[in-house]
């Protein structure tokens, strides 16, 4: 007979269409570890209760380890007629206990426990995914320390604005990094409370000890309010939130990638082992680690936007659609996982054209604002130093010249301003060094940066 867990009131099982609507055990098995922690923290509970004795809860604790091993080894499966974890898990304990495995379900019902296992299951991965995001970070870091002093071009709507050094640009990744993962440690803080001992909603009669229960499972306190700990996901929402953004922030970083591995860029070769052919035109180095980073966003997305849609117009407090709540999050987990060790590899490996980006960052008349910024200097009001370097411009595109092309008449012949020292800003390297205030491109800002965002990622 199929392991229900609530057989004793229906006359006649489930109809085909209800089991297989209703069966999660296909996703939520994810969560039998965890099931079992809280299985064992809620069997001490219960003998200190005086509702199991000291004989029934060594047995209970010699069970639960014995189908731990076999859900690890995969000699215990969840079989289709398992609703789903809780009651596979059950099955199991029955199976190794007889009629005392029946015992553990007093004080606990499957809406506290299956809030208390999603917690655990997140809490554990989202430290793993911070792991993933540090290791992200010091690729990234890694590159910024090796090219430290390149120049590259700096864009605004794609287009040349101003050169900085690469390092600053590789680096304004790690600081969206940084964020995310300080976002994942605030999430943690929320996501630290026990629903256990709330029961289905209302707490129990039995004298349990929610409290020791929390300790026990590594969260900070116990639910102060039974209703909301069985009906909130809060907690699946704000992480789901935290990896969507996180998933943009990859996709944003692949977008890059794959500009600058384009033939009109140029600015970094991939590695062999990060990057892939096309099955047709022999010459092909495909992108596709950064293209399945920036692709992968979307199905994050997806599923914050799907779980704040299910959560809407709950009222309180359990209700089946729930459910929902558990493959969305699975799959943001799994697919940053997948995706982290990929783009962390791909930075780490890509080799940088320095030549190339050295070559291209004045390019696009990329100095205009250091001229500008010059005449001011001298006295000149910006709007008519803006105008002027405007001018400029028009005249070397139209005589197909760029500013350092330009002779000492030329330049007096756009403006009186325009005296043949104004070169001396008209370079790379005393542009880049020039934004040398807070936050800016200069190499000891950058430098600063390099070493501050280390030690944040080292204590991550
Ligand atoms: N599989 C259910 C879920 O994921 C477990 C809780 C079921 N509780 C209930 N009263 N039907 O939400």
């Amino acid at each position: 007979a199929p392991t229900r867990l609530w057989g004793g009131r229906f006359e006649g099982g489930p109809s085909d269409a209800l089991a297989r609507l209703s069966v999660s055990v296909q996703f939520d098995w994810r969560l039998a570890p965890y099931d079992l922690m809280g299985s064992r923290a809620h069997a001490r509970v219960l003998n200190r209760a005086g509702l199991l004795d000291d004989d029934e809860l060594t047995r209970m604790l010699d069970a639960i380890d014995d189908l731990e091993q076999a859900c690890a080894s995969g000699e215990f499966r969840p079989t289709v007629a398992d609703e789903d974890v809780h009651t596979a898990l059950e099955r199991g304990l029955l199976e190794r206990l007889g009629s005392l495995g029946g015992k553990l379900r007093a004080g606990r019902s499957r809406n506290d426990q299956v809030a208390t296992d999603l917690r655990l299951y997140l809490r554990d991965h989202v430290r793993r995914i911070v792991s993933r995001l540090v290791e992200l970070q010091t690729s990234l870091i890694g590159q910024a320390e090796a090219n430290m002093g390149v120049a590259c071009p700096g864009m605004t709507h794609l287009q040349h604005a101003q050169p900085v050094l690469f390092s600053h640009q590789l680096l304004a990744h790690v600081h969206a990094i940084s964020r995310d993962i300080e976002r994942f440690q605030d999430w943690d803080k929320r996501a630290a409370i026990s629903p256990l001992g709330s029961g289905a909603l209302a707490g129990s009669s039995l004298p349990l000890d929610p409290q020791a229960v929390a300790e026990e499972l590594g969260f900070t306190a116990a639910a102060a309010n039974s209703m909301d700990a069985v009906s909130d996901r809060d907690f699946v929402a704000e992480f789901l939130f935290a990896a969507a953004l996180t998933g943009v922030h990859l996709s944003r970083l692949g977008e890059e990638v794959c500009l600058w591995a384009s033939q009109e860029f140029r600015w970094i070769e991939m590695d062999d082992t990060y990057a892939t052919g096309s099955s047709i035109m022999p010459q092909k180095k495909n992108p596709d680690v950064a293209e399945l980073a920036r692709g992968k966003a979307g199905r994050i997305i997806g599923a914050l936007v799907g779980l704040l849609t299910t959560l809407k117009g709950l009222p309180l407090t359990y209700n089946r659609d729930l459910q929902e709540d558990k493959e969305g999050a699975f799959d943001a987990v799994e697919t940053l996982l997948l995706v982290l060790p990929a783009v962390s590899g791909l930075i780490a490996t890509m080799r940088v054209n320095t030549e190339r980006m050295e070559e291209l960052a004045p390019q696009g008349f990329a100095l205009a604002t250091d001229l500008a910024e010059l005449l001011v200097r001298r006295g000149v009001v910006f709007r008519d130093a803006h105008e002027v370097v405007g001018h400029l411009v028009v005249w070397c595109q139209v005589n197909d010249k760029d500013f350092g092309d330009l002779t000492d008449e030329e330049l007096a012949k756009v403006s009186p301003h325009l005296t043949p020292d104004v070169r001396e800003v008209l370079n790379v390297p005393g542009a880049i060094a020039s934004r040398k205030a807070h936050g800016g491109t200069a190499p000891e800002r950058v430098q600063e940066q390099i070493e501050n965002l280390r030690a944040s990622s080292d204590a991550a």
